[in-house]
């Protein structure tokens, strides 16, 4: 991926490279239980602790969730993928003296999937994504499972109730307050995030995992608009 990738992408990825040396002071500032959830998609990965994994982590970013991974699987090879380069430094700084770790940057689309993987992560990625082309990216992705292989995903999510959303982003925004982020700040994300974002709804999330042909999709952890979601091949 060029440095010049331009359009709504090339916003997000610049945003993502001007943000990466910050991303792990203010990350858990801004979005509820990531630590938590973090936890939830590597505990919810359905093989024996310790087993040596084939995984990928889409958007790795820092390499928080590759690292958790790592932890509970030591010796899996891990593929991080991300479209920021200043990202992928970060996360090669944090995980890559360990043994199995790669790194590849461009878009997780482009990705060449002809791998097998038992564990798929995504955390916080897939609301760039537009809509109308999850299913059939997630049909690739589940295509490239082991038997029993899992997509695990974390993401945000919007209610098609105007009211709940309303709540949701009531919630949100003092979260980040309480957090000591400024207002102008967490007016100036919730701007971006409407602008750059494409969230879906959880049930239209996992409608689309299930038309992909995953057999279950099923979430396993919910705070107001974030969730993380285990999908089994
Ligand atoms: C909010 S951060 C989350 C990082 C990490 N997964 C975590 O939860 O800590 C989103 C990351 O996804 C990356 N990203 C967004 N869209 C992408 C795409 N289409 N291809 C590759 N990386 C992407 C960004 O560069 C950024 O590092």
């Amino acid at each position: 991926m060029t440095a010049k990738t331009g359009g709504r992408l090339g916003q997000i990825r610049s945003h993502f490279e001007k943000e990466a040396e910050a991303f792990d002071r203010v990350f858990f500032k801004i979005m509820p239980s990531y630590r938590r959830m973090i936890e939830a998609a590597v505990e919810a990965v359905p093989f024996q602790k310790g087993k040596a994994l084939r995984a990928l982590d889409l958007g790795c970013g820092t390499g928080n969730l590759a690292e958790a991974l790592i932890k509970a699987y030591p010796g899996s090879s891990v593929t991080c993928l991300d479209m920021a380069e200043n990202m992928i430094r970060m996360a090669r700084a944090k995980l890559g003296k360990k043994r199995g770790v790669s790194f590849w940057q461009g878009d997780i689309r482009k990705f060449d999937y002809s791998g097998r993987y038992d564990a798929i992560l995504a955390s916080m990625v897939l609301h760039h994504i537009e809509k109308k082309e999850k299913t059939a990216f997630y049909r690739r992705l589940r295509n490239t499972l082991s038997r029993n292989g899992v997509f695990n995903v974390i993401d945000i999510f919007v209610s098609p109730d105007r009211l709940i959303q309303e709540f949701y982003v009531r919630e949100w925004k003092s979260f980040m307050l309480n957090n000591g982020i400024k207002r102008a700040q967490v007016e100036n994300m919730l701007c971006r995030h409407r602008r750059e974002d494409r969230p879906v709804s959880l049930s239209e999330e996992l409608a689309m995992l299930r038309r992909a042909g995953f057999a279950r999709a099923e979430v396993i952890i919910k705070e107001y608009n974030f969730a993380a979601i285990s999908a089994r091949r």
